[in-house]
């Protein structure tokens, strides 16, 4: 039997990627190759079976509420044409490993996912409504609930 031969670049590489996954918090358990799996709280490979989704081939999927990004590379992995990953509360939140994880996972996959940090619709919202409350022009017939989108009477 021949002796098995290992090349030190990727050993070495994936040596630096082990340090660098186990200096993080994981939520999802991702497989980036050569022998390294991020240590996620979710069983992802398990939970991907049991949605049983159709056949992603030439889709295009968006994840949203995306997290360390399992979905998203496993969609693209199984042939997805275009997916984009989005997420808000853990991608902005101070101190989450959330979207440095999925940036980690990104570049090592060699992914071409697509990803923006999404604006909650709440926050949105309480930003127009605060809006609304300013206008005290009497030429504003609006109503509160049109004013949430756009306040014609006194065009802040
Ligand atoms: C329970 S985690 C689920 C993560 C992943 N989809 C999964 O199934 O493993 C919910 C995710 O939704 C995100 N999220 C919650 N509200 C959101 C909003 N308004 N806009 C975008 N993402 C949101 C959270 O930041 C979090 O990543």
């Amino acid at each position: 039997m021949l002796p098995m031969t290992v090349d030190p670049n990727i050993e070495a590489g994936a040596a630096e990627l082990r340090q660098a996954v186990a200096g993080r918090t994981w939520f999802h358990t991702i497989d980036l190759g050569n022998g390294v799996h991020t240590p996620g709280h979710k069983d992802t490979a398990a939970e991907w079976e049991h949605l049983h989704l159709p056949d992603l081939a030439g889709r295009s999927v968006l994840d949203v509420g995306a997290y360390d990004g399992f979905f998203s590379f496993e969609a693209e992995r199984r042939g997805a044409a275009r997916v984009v990953a989005s997420d808000h509360w853990v991608w902005n939140w101070p101190g989450s490993d959330a979207r440095g994880n999925f940036e980690l996972a990104w570049r090592t996959l060699g992914s071409r996912v697509q990803s923006e940090i999404s604006r909650s619709r709440k926050s949105a919202r309480t930003r127009s409504a605060r809006r609304s409350t300013s206008c005290s022009s009497s030429a504003c017939s609006t109503t509160p609930r049109t004013q949430w989108v756009t306040c014609g009477g006194c065009a802040r």
